[in-house]
């Protein structure tokens, strides 16, 4: 019985007593980890004698343990050398559902991407592995879902011995574990694929040949291939940008394995390539020329800066629309009902000339929204403000901003939503009637104010124009 167990579980002594052992069979050693579903313990199995990891759920409704039980079943089916082995499954006496799996002593791979880059040479085979784990899973209709270097195992911190953990299973319901019961995001949401971003709920492989394909990207160049200072502006540009290719970092890596990561990172699933494309590809190069590559330059970057290069997927010089509630602009809003993210996506729709206008609604029911006119700039501000203005009809509490820019001399994206956060905080503080807000302010930059031909409000120096017109 663990101290870190004991504080864990303060305050109910009955527990205490009873979850020190296991369904009388697995006694917890250590606590190791506790994630948004449960909490991982290194146990021993008095059965066999061998080390366990051991991963108990919070939640006790039947549902949960339903689910999490057909899952761990299937977790069962799976036999591969980089999936980490079944032990065994059951419920506690106090209705938590449990699984038991091999003990992988060693590190994560986030562990090991902190102390430095990997060699081309090394993420290739550590990818080559990585891809037959998923193929075997996807196989036998298993989806991981959150492909992500904590979730990758190096057995005696080897390389060579990667085991792949947290596979499918305890997800929140039909959704992935970025979000918890509650609501609340869990981390930053570096690895979720664009149809993870717009809460899709029928992910498939190719969602985790993206995982993996950010997985790889960071393993070569070091850096996370989506970053932003906020969770809103992180997800934005993952359904948004097209991050500098690993190539631009690392002039020497062949160029079939850079077009593959930058295919695998495609933000339409049919663009990806499959299982066995991936796997093909990285048995086909050539090894000698990977040996020869060499690690990028190791100036080191801090974590929280957005990557200064990052591309959007259109040309710049366009109007950028961001609406979303005050909870989504401090990060912490759940995700919202499928037909409130119709009702946002079917107010564009609405907007004439909207043809113009790319939209993505976010599982949070943030919308992004990007516009460009080619042949005129004011006429795509104004298409902007219309597409904002028929968002704000929709739901008047939604915070709403327009930017327009050149994304080589900015970063776009995270100061529309630093924008956005201040402003939720400035209508949470002040009475919006004596704000000198006009109604459903919609907060505008000084490059769009200057392409409108509206009247503009100024409050605390911001530019706004009404949401609702007449
Ligand atoms: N089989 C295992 N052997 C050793 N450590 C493990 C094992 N499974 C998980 N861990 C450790 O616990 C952490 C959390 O486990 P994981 O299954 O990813 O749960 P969650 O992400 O839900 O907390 C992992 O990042 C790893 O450090
Ligand atoms: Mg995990």
């Amino acid at each position: 019985m663990t101290t870190l167990l004991r504080r864990t579980l303060r305050g109910d002594r009955r527990i205490i007593e009873q979850v020190d052992r296991v369904d009388s069979r697995y006694q917890l050693l250590t606590h190791v980890a506790t994630g948004g579903m449960g909490m991982v313990y290194e146990a021993r199995d008095e059965v066999s004698g061998a080390r366990v990891a051991l991963k108990l759920l919070h939640e006790t409704d039947p549902e949960t343990v339903l689910r999490f039980s057909r899952e761990a079943t299937i977790l069962a089916g799976l036999d591969h050398p980089a999936i980490v082995r079944y032990v065994g499954q059951g419920v506690t006496a106090e209705g938590a559902p449990y699984l038991a799996m091999e003990w992988v002593d060693g590190e994560t791979l986030h562990e090991r991407m902190q102390r430095a880059p990997l060699r081309a040479i090394d993420t290739v085979e550590l990818g080559g592995r990585l891809v037959d784990a998923l193929a075997h899973a996807h196989a036998r209709g298993v989806v991981h879902r959150d492909m992500k270097p904590s979730n990758i195992l190096l057995r005696d911190s080897r390389l060579d011995q990667v085991v792949l953990v947290d596979f499918g299973i305890a997800r929140a319901a039909g959704g992935d574990r970025s979000v918890t019961a509650t609501g609340a995001l869990v981390g930053t949401p570096s690895y979720m694929a664009p149809e993870q971003a717009r809460g899709d709920r029928d992910l498939g492989a190719p969602t985790d040949v993206y995982g993996l394909g950010c997985v790889l990207y960071e393993c070569l160049t070091g850096h996370k291939a989506f970053e932003g200072r906020h969770a809103l502006a992180l997800i934005a540009k993952v359904v948004l940008w097209e991050p500098p290719s690993p190539r631009s970092v690392i002039p020497r890596l062949p160029e079939a394995l850079d077009r593959l990561i930058m295919r695998m990172l495609a933000k339409h699933r049919d663009a990806r390539p499959t299982d066995e494309e991936v796997a093909q590809t990285f048995a086909a190069l050539d090894r000698a020329e990977l040996q020869d590559v060499e690690l990028p330059g190791t100036a080191p970057q801090t974590p929280t800066e957005p990557a200064a290069t990052a591309r959007l997927v259109s040309r710049p010089g366009m109007s950028l629309v961001i609406a979303t509630t005050a909870a989504g602009a401090d990060g912490s809003a759940g995700d919202v009902d499928a037909s409130v993210r119709a009702q946002r996506a079917n107010a564009i729709a609405s907007v004439p000339d909207a043809k113009h206008a790319r939209v993505d609604v976010l599982r949070d029911g943030s919308v992004v929204v990007v516009i460009q006119d080619r042949d005129d700039d004011k006429r795509g501000a104004r298409l902007a403000l219309a597409c904002a203005r028929a968002l704000q009809r929709t739901d008047p509490t939604l915070i709403t901003a327009v930017t327009t820019g050149d994304l080589g001399s900015r970063d776009l994206v995270d100061v529309t939503i630093a924008g956005l956060a201040k402003e939720a905080i400035a209508r949470t503080f002040a009475n919006v009637r004596s704000s000198g807000r006009p109604p459903g302010a919609i907060r505008l930059d000084p490059a769009t104010e200057r392409l409108l031909d509206e009247p503009i409000l100024r409050v605390d120096g911001i530019g706004y124009v009404p949401g609702k017109i007449g």
